[in-house]
Formats: C-alpha cells, structure tokens, sequence
C-alpha cells in the first residue's frame, strides 16, 4: 500500500512542482550527489578514493519534448569526456526515455548510439537503465541492435520480479551481453510480475546463478545482506573468479557495506545520480523503505 501509493506520485507532475520548492532540503541529498555535474564529480573522487567504482546517472526521464531528449544527450556526452579528462573509475547509466523512447524509438536509438561512440573511444562503458514494463522489449532490443551494429560497451538491467526475466537474461547471456540484475523498482501488475518479496528473492537468486555459472560479466545490484552473502557463497562453491561479477549499490545507502566489501577486494560500483530532475529518483528510494518517509517529514520540518 505505502509503495504503491509513493510509487503513483514518482510519476506525478504536480507532486514533483511541490517538491522542487522545497528543493533538496527534503532530503533528496542523501541520496542524489548534487543538481551539477561538477557536485557529482566531487562524490566520484571521494569514492574512487576508498575504491570505490561509480555509474553516473544525469537524472532525467519521462521527457515531453525531443528537445529535451537532445538536451540530455549533449550533457552525457559532456559527461563522458569530463571522466575521460578526470581520469574518473567508472561508467554512466542512463534511462532509454530520457533519451525519447516514449517518443520516437527511431531517434532515441540514434541519441543513444552516439553516446555509446563518444563511450567506446574513451573506452568507457554505458548501462541502460531498465523502467518500467512498456519499455522493457524496448530497452533489451535497443541494446541487442546496438550489439549487432558492433558496439560491445553497452548493457542492460533485468528486473528479477518480472515473469519473463529468466528467458531474457538466458537470451542476453548467449549474447555475452553486460548485465545488471535488480529485484525491480516500479510499480506492476500481478500479471507481469512476483507480488510476494519471496517470490522476488528466489528469482533473483535464479537469475545470479544462471549468469554466473556463464562466466558473461554481471553486476548484482542489491543492499540486500541475504543475496549478497549467498551470492559470495556460491561463486566461492563454484569457484567463479571475482573478476566475473560485482556488486553494485545506491548513492548513500549502505555505505558502509560498500566500503568493506570494497576493502574486501570485491569490485564494488555504486550508482551516483545527479541533476535537476532528482524527484521521481527521489520519490522511488522512499517507496523501497518506510522509514525513510519520517526522515522527509523530518527535513520538512527543518527552518
Ligand atoms: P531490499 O529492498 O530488500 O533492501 C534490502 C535492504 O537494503 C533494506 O532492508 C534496507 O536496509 C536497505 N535499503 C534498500 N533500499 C533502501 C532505500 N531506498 N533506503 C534505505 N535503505 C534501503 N531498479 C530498476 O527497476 N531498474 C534499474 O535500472 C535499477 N537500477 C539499479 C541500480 C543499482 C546500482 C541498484 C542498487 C538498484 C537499482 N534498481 C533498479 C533498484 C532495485 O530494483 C531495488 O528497487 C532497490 O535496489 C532496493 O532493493 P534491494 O535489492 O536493495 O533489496
């Protein structure tokens, strides 16, 4: 009931005018690195001081107009060669709408695509982000074209609450292509995807074996202590080399897992969004935990 309820107003225009006036005062802070590129690179440094890899996220998605879908192409395209010239250890992570999938497939492909160049020549590496179900053919065949036209640094995300995902991560794995696995952060039908928690983390647990034991390169993106220890348990079992995968988290939450597990020697990436557009972001990290609404109210509260 909470998630779903915070889950409807990620998407809701009048709720996102509402909390930009509060601007990251309500909290967004803790969880996105900054409204500006050079805020974001000042996180990235600190990270990849403790050994930490980053993905850069430029917030945006859900965009009207294929203006701002050109907008947000330049500034990752920017991005790419401020980590080039920054020497930055990392990556960059983007969401397929951001760049005009909702509006026109044709053009999105063609925006992400030059950014996938401008990525190859700096050898750097780009992850489509995965939203919600209308988009999720969508993304994995945008990535599986990409790979046919000979662009290898580009991948995707599956969800591991949606049905279909064994077969699509059974498909992308014969494709050697990247992949992050999640459990799923939007909102489904029950037609389409695991309701029970459960259900979510077996299925997971299905999806990390299947692509560990093909040796393709995975990241597992969780907080979750359970998966992670059972993750590390049986790649020790099947003696899968730490070089196969690594562990991905969130821009401040479970930071000091990231740290030990980084100490530990494990490859660990965290995920590091900024920009303007940090509310539907913002809006689905307290959807995932009911604690983190008091920790708004709280900051409402604060003059
Ligand atoms: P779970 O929700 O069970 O959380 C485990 C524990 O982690 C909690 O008990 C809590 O302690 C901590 N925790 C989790 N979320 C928290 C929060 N918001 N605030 C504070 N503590 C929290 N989803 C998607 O649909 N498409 C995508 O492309 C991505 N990409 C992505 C990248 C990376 C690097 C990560 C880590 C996650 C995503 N996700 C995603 C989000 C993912 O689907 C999922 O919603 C969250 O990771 C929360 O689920 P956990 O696996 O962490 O487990």
């Amino acid at each position: 009931m909470y998630r779903s309820l915070l889950l409807g107003l990620a998407g809701n225009s009048a709720a996102e005018a509402l909390a930009l006036r509060y601007g990251m005062r309500l909290g967004a802070s803790r969880f996105v690195a900054g409204t500006t590129l050079g805020e974001a690179l000042a996180a990235v440094k600190a990270l990849n001081g403790k050994g930490i890899a980053v993905t850069l996220d430029h917030l945006g998605e859900g965009i009207r107009h294929l203006d701002e879908a050109d907008g947000y192409m330049g500034a990752y395209l920017s991005l790419l060669q401020a980590m080039n010239r920054e020497a930055v250890n990392g990556n960059v992570s983007l969401k397929p709408t951001q760049m005009g999938l909702a509006l026109d497939p044709v053009s999105a492909l063609d925006r992400i695509r030059a950014i996938v160049r401008e990525a190859e020549l700096h050898s750097l590496f780009v992850r489509l982000d995965m939203e919600n179900s209308p988009y999720t053919t969508a993304t994995i065949e945008l990535v599986r074209q990409l790979h046919r036209e000979g662009f290898s640094r580009v991948g995707t995300v599956i969800q591991a609450y949606l049905y279909r995902s064994a077969v699509d991560v059974k498909r992308l794995t014969v494709e050697r292509i990247n992949l992050r696995l999640v459990k799923g952060a939007y909102k489904e039908s029950s037609s389409i995807a695991f309701a029970k928690r459960d259900d979510v983390d077996s299925n997971f647990k299905r999806l990390i074996k299947i692509r560990l034991d093909s040796g393709v390169y995975t990241g597992i993106a969780t907080h979750d202590e359970t998966i992670i220890d059972w993750t590390r348990s049986y790649a020790h079992r099947r003696s899968i080399p730490r070089s196969a995968y690594e562990f991905q988290m969130l821009y401040g939450i479970r930071t000091p897992l990231q740290e030990s597990l980084a100490r530990e020697g494990y490859t660990v990436r965290c995920y590091v969004p900024y920009g303007e557009r940090w509310y539907p972001y913002f809006v689905r990290r307290l959807a995932e935990r009911p604690a983190n609404a008091a920790f708004v109210l709280r900051n409402m509260g604060r003059r």
